[in-house]
């Protein structure tokens, strides 16, 4: 199977965590995409989705879902997004796509984070994936340094503006053994609106497509 046929395959399978009738977080990507194609198809109806980004919005609009503002939402059960990377104990980076603050902010809605990922994207230790850090624009080249101080190199991501009007890093030669205290730090450093490593907002599950099928990991 493609990767492509792999990202429609778990599209399809996160189907089964969608309640007739609720809200849903919607992440971004071309795997949430797929989710997104296939609910419209499926003809469940929702009572609206909290969408990740301006991307996720505009497809999910065409296809004739009802999409809410954050705002007026309190919490939701599942929230269904895509990785980069995810490791074995649910901790993942994203970002690849640009949408890491908003699909944070959407995934701490939500009691569920319903990971949708080919194989290719699971790992034994975070870092292989260049790392997307959304940041200020005056503050680029000051946190830049602050990872090469760290032993990796941050390059600003080349014509990228966020849906936050903010700037993209992506530093490479990071290994991150401990996801959860990388994440506090990182998040700290004056600049910084949002690294791309979820920790604090971790998978609680992922539907991992593979050559047999999909697999469904659980980590709590
Ligand atoms: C976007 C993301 C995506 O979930 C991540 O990049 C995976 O994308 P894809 O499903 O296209 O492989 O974090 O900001």
């Amino acid at each position: 199977m493609t990767q492509d046929e792999l990202k429609t395959l778990v599209g399809q399978a996160a189907l089964s965590y969608v309640e007739a009738g609720s809200i849903v977080g919607v992440g971004t990507g071309s795997t949430v995409d797929k989710f997104i194609d296939a609910l419209a198809a499926s003809g469940l109806k929702i009572a609206g989705a909290v969408s990740s980004s301006l991307r996720s919005t505009e497809r999910m609009k065409g296809l004739g879902i009802p999409v809410l503002d954050a705002a007026e939402v309190k919490s939701l059960r599942v929230y269904i997004d895509g990785a980069d990377e995810i490791d074995h104990a649910g901790h993942m980076i994203k970002g690849g796509g640009a949408a890491l603050t908003r699909e944070k902010i959407v995934a701490d809605l939500a009691e569920q984070f319903v990971c949708i990922a080919d194989e290719s994207k699971l790992v034994k230790v975070l870092g292989q994936f260049p790392l997307p850090v959304e940041v200020i624009p005056m503050a680029a080249a000051q946190i830049a340094r602050r990872f090469e101080a760290l032993g990796a190199q941050a390059t600003l991501r080349a014509g990228v503006v966020t849906d936050n009007s903010c700037h993209i890093l992506d530093v490479r030669g990071l290994q991150i053994a401990d996801p959860q205290a990388f994440e506090a730090d990182v998040n700290q450093w004056p600049g910084v609106v949002t690294v791309g490593v979820f920790a604090r907002n971790r998978a609680s599950v992922c539907l991992l497509g593979t050559a047999e099928g999909v697999k469904t990991l659980k980590f709590d």
